[in-house]
C-alpha cells in the first residue's frame, strides 16, 4: 500500500481509472494531471475539501491514508475525526470528504487501489490557505515633531500576507508600497506626518485585512497671521491673531506688560486657533501696542498689534495740537514698520 507511484503506473492507472480529484464543494471535479506523481490543491481555511478517487469494479481493495496514518480502509473507519467521511457513488466513486479544513489538515493524502494485478497509489497535495489577519497594530500615539515613531502592524495568513502601509491625510495620501514590511520607521517625524495609518495585510485568499493608526504630532505655536486696526474715537476696535500649534494653543493679551481679561469694555474671543480682541468705544489711550501669546505646553510665540488712530490714514493730523499728533506720528511709523514685517510675513 506504501509503495511510491511510478510514472509507468500512473500511465496504466490512468487507462483504468479516472484516478483523483480534489475540489472544495460546489466546484467542477477537477482533473489530475497524469504525469506529475504530486498534486498541489489550494483550499481555504473552513471549507469542505472533497478528494476525489473513482475506482471499477476490478478494484479489490482501496484505502484512504494521510501521510502514514490510515484515514479509511475500504468503508472501515480508522480514523477518530468526526469531520472526515467518505462520499461514495455506487462502486465507482471512493472520494475522502474532511469538512470545516484546518492547517493541520495541510498534507499529502493518498488513495490507495489494489487490483488483482498490482496496487496502485495516486497522491494529492493538500495545501490550505488562511485569509490575511492582522491580530496586533500600534495603538493611537502622540509624538512631539522632531520624534521617532516606529509602527508596527503583525499579521498571519497562508500565504504570509504582504503588508503595506499608507498615510491618508487632509493633504494628501502617502504610499510606501515598496516598503513591505511589518514594522513602519519614521525618524525625525514633520507635523506633516501626521494623520492616519492604514495597514493593509493582503495573501490574496481572501480580501486583505486592513486597520489604522492614528498618529498625532506636537508642535509649539507658530503665529500665522495678525491683525491690526485702525479705529475712530468711539468705535469698537478688533485685533486678531492666528496661531497654528498641537495641541491647540492657548492665548493671552497684554497691552504693554498689563493682562488684558474680559472686563468692561473688552471682549476677548477664542474660536479655535483664532482670536479676537474687541475694545468697545475707543478713547486716545487705547492706542497703541498689544501683545497676542500664543501657547501650548511645548512653548509659546507672541506677536505685537497696534490699534492705530485713523488719522494714520487719513493725513488730517495737521487739524490736531502738536501734544495730539506726535504720538500719532510715532504709531504711524509704527504702523509703516509693520506693514513691512508682515509683508516679509507673508
Ligand atoms: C506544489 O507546491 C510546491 C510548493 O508549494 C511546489 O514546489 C510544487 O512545484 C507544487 N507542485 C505542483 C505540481 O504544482
Ligand atoms: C492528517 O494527519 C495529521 C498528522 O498525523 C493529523 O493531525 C490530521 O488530523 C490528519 N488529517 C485528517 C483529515 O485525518
Ligand atoms: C532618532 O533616530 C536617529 C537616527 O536613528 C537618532 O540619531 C536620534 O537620536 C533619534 N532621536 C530620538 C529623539 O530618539
Ligand atoms: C510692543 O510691545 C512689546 C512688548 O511689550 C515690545 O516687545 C515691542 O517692542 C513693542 N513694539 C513696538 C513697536 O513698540
Ligand atoms: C464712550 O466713551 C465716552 C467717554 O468715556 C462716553 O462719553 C460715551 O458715552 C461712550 N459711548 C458709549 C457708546 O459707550
Ligand atoms: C512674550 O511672552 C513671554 C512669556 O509670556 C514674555 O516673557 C515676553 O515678555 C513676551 N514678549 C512680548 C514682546 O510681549
Amino acid at each position: 500500500i506504501r509503495e511510491a507511484s511510478q510514472p509507468d503506473e500512473w500511465i496504466i492507472c490512468a487507462s483504468f481509472y479516472r484516478l483523483l480529484c480534489l475540489i472544495p464543494t460546489g466546484f467542477p471535479v477537477r482533473s489530475v494531471n497524469m504525469q506529475r506523481s504530486t498534486d498541489n490543491i489550494t483550499i481555504r481555511q473552513g471549507d469542505t475539501a472533497i478528494i476525489r478517487c473513482y475506482v471499477d469494479d476490478k478494484v479489490s481493495k482501496v484505502a484512504w491514508l494521510n501521510q502514514s496514518n490510515i484515514i479509511f480502509a475500504g468503508r472501515d473507519k480508522w480514523s477518530l475525526d468526526p469531520r472526515v467521511d467518505l462520499v461514495t457513488k455506487g462502486q465507482l466513486e471512493y472520494s475522502l470528504r474532511i469538512q470545516k479544513v484546518d492547517v493541520y489538515d495541510e498534507g499529502s493524502y493518498t488513495c490507495s487501489i489494489q487490483t488483482k494485478q498490482q496496487p496502485k497509489t495516486s497522491q494529492l497535495y493538500l495545501i490550505v490557505q488562511v485569509p490575511a489577519n492582522i491580530y496586533k497594530i500600534s495603538e493611537d500615539l502622540t509624538v512631539n515633531e522632531g520624534g521617532n515613531v516606529t509602527l508596527s502592524c503583525l499579521a498571519t495568513g497562508r500565504p504570509d500576507p504582504a503588508i503595506t502601509w499608507r498615510l491618508l491625510n487632509p493633504s494628501g495620501t502617502r504610499e510606501w508600497e515598496n516598503e513591505m514590511t511589518e514594522y513602519l520607521d519614521i525618524t525625525g517625524i514633520m507635523r506633516n506626518q501626521a494623520g492616519r495609518y492604514e495597514c493593509k495585510a493582503s495573501n490574496d485568499v481572501a480580501t486583505p485585512d486592513v486597520k489604522y493608526v492614528n498618529v498625532v504630532v506636537n508642535y509649539p505655536p507658530k503665529i500665522k497671521k495678525t491683525q491690526s486696526s485702525e479705529t475712530q474715537v468711539g468705535r469698537m476696535g478688533t485685533l486678531q491673531c492666528e496661531a497654528i500649534a498641537v495641541p491647540t494653543p492657548e492665548f493671552e493679551w497684554y497691552r504693554d506688560e498689563a493682562r488684558l481679561s474680559n472686563s468692561q469694555g473688552i471682549n476677548i474671543q477664542i474660536l479655535g486657533t483664532t482670536t479676537i480682541l474687541m475694545i468697545a468705544n475707543i478713547t486716545e489711550d487705547d492706542y497703541g501696542n498689544y501683545t497676542c501669546v500664543a501657547s501650548n505646553r511645548l512653548g509659546f510665540q507672541n506677536a505685537s498689534l497696534f490699534l492705530y488712530s485713523e488719522y494714520c490714514i487719513m493725513h488730517s493730523a495737521t487739524l490736531h495740537p502738536l501734544w495730539v499728533l506726535l504720538p500719532l506720528l510715532i504709531l504711524c511709523q509704527i504702523r509703516v514698520e509693520e506693514d513691512k514685517r508682515l509683508d516679509e510675513f507673508t
